[in-house]
């Protein structure tokens, strides 16, 4: 599979900017149930190989996780500071839970699982979140779930983008991309900023 055309300005991005801990860090949106939107930062974590499609991780107990059910359709936001580019990333998310029968999916679940930190793992045992908080400490600290197996509430959340936007601040004056992916093709072309 030949990569999308973005996938190397975000490689640069993600290059030039690997200092930063929170350029991995980017802003989801997705539509609630009522058809207003819903936003929250999320970590990246690479690519699925052979895929233009990104990878994130969250629990299935999660407010998104209905709301992605209903409505697949997502943005996504990352913004660079040390470039001082954005990119707008839009397409569809696909959700692998426990229940994916896809096999290549469910191996990659199992990978990303693998490949968490031990803190990162050990939210997955934490009460439903988004539920009214009780006065249990005990229970933000179960035992340690397998390294190995993950969770049923684990699950593994992929964007397919169709349409990605790349602002770049810097120059003068500045430049703006617009990649669109149609009749599994993407064509790109330059855009007034
Ligand atoms: C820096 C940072 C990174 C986060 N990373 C993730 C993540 O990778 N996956 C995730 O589901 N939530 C992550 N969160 C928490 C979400 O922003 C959000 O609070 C949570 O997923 C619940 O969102 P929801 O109610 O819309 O489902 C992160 C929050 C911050 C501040």
């Amino acid at each position: 599979m030949s990569v999308a055309p973005w996938r190397s300005a975000i490689a640069r991005a993600l290059h030039q900017n690997r200092s930063l801990i929170y350029a991995r860090y980017l802003q989801l949106a997705t539509v609630r149930t009522n058809g207003r939107p819903a936003n929250r930062t999320v970590v990246f974590r690479g690519f699925l190989e052979d895929t233009d499609q990104l990878k994130f991780i969250t629990d299935a107990r999660s407010e998104k996780v209905e709301q992605i059910l209903q409505k697949p359709w997502a943005e996504a936001c990352w913004y660079f500071p040390r470039t001082r580019e954005q990119f707008r990333i839009h397409g569809r998310l696909i959700l692998v839970g426990n229940d994916n029968s896809q096999p290549i999916l469910q191996k990659a679940r199992y990978a990303t699982w693998q490949q968490l930190s031990d803190a990162a793992r050990l939210q997955f045992a934490w009460p439903d979140p988004g539920k009214p908080r009780t006065n249990n400490q005990d229970a933000f600290a179960p035992p340690p779930p397998n390294s190995i197996e993950p969770l049923a509430n684990f699950c593994l959340l992929l964007l397919a983008p169709v349409e990605v936007e790349h602002l770049e601040l810097q120059g003068e004056p500045q430049n703006r991309w617009l990649y669109s992916y149609d009749h599994q093709e993407w064509s790109v072309k330059a855009i007034n900023p």
